[in-house]
């Protein structure tokens, strides 16, 4: 009842030429998976003509980061309405790379996620404990306030419009997966506190996406978890070959 979403985040990675091309393999990697979505997040400079490349095709576009402003004085910044125009249905927001290296908060968060989501655009909002917080014990209590300060005051009418991704912060880009499950009993968790603040019909709706060192090598055993909807993929989204294989998860 949950369809499985796949999304790529491409990070600072691609020119505008080389994003064109992984977009049109992706495309055709995607061509038979009609009962999954898949979602590709390039950098800014190539939202536009890689939009351009996914018409008519099946796949989705996301930006990668927001600002809450509509427009104005804010050096650097891109807006909603502009990430619309580039072509995006969705946006990631929170990824713990912002968190750690650009003082994203989970205030900060909260607010990219209203703007987001009063401009049309669907937030994949990533959450995910630190090592020292799991070493500590204290996952649960992270990813409770995480969810609490960062979806704070919205409706549960948009809360069901929402994507969350738990991404464990040592498990990104370091080889290290949890292990199904491990991911399975934080997603559980997270459905739970979905449950408290929107009510039970509206989390069990909601997809909950597992990144961190997903391959074409772990996808299956993930996906065969049953609060595991998706993935949110960095470093295998960059070869068509492993998001194809990603993409292509077996059930
Ligand atoms: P990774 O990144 O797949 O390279 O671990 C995931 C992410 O940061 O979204």
């Amino acid at each position: 009842m949950r369809r499985p979403l796949i999304a790529g985040n491409w990070k600072m990675n691609k020119t505008i030429g080389e994003a064109v091309e992984l977009a049109k393999e992706i495309v055709s990697a995607a061509a038979k998976t009609g009962d999954r979505e898949v979602v590709i997040a390039p950098p800014f400079t190539a939202l536009a003509l890689v939009a351009d490349t996914l018409k008519g095709s099946s796949v989705g576009l996301a930006a990668q980061d927001l600002f809450w402003e509509e427009k104005g004085a804010f050096t650097g910044e891109v807006s909603p309405l502009m990430l619309k125009d580039a072509g995006c249905s969705h946006v990631i927001v929170g990824h713990s790379e912002r968190r750690q290296y650009f003082g994203e908060t989970d205030e900060t968060v909260c607010r990219k996620i209203k703007a987001a989501l009063s401009a049309g655009l669907t937030p994949i909002v990533c959450i995910g404990e630190l090592l020292s917080e799991r070493e500590e014990g204290k996952t649960f209590a992270v990813i409770e306030r995480q969810l609490r300060q960062g979806l704070n005051a919205i409706s549960g009418e948009d809360a069901a419009k929402l994507v969350i991704a738990y991404e464990p912060v040592w498990a990104i880009g370091t080889g290290k997966t949890a292990s199904p499950d491990q991911a399975q009993e934080t997603h559980d968790f997270i459905r739970r506190q979905l449950a408290e603040l929107f009510g039970k019909d509206i989390a069990e709706t909601l997809r909950i996406l597992y990144g961190g060192s997903v391959t074409p090598e772990n996808i299956d055993d993930l996906m065969r978890m049953p609060d595991i909807d998706g993935a949110l993929v960095g470093g295998a989204s960059l070869k068509p070959e492993s998001f194809g294989r990603i993409i292509n998860f077996i059930n």
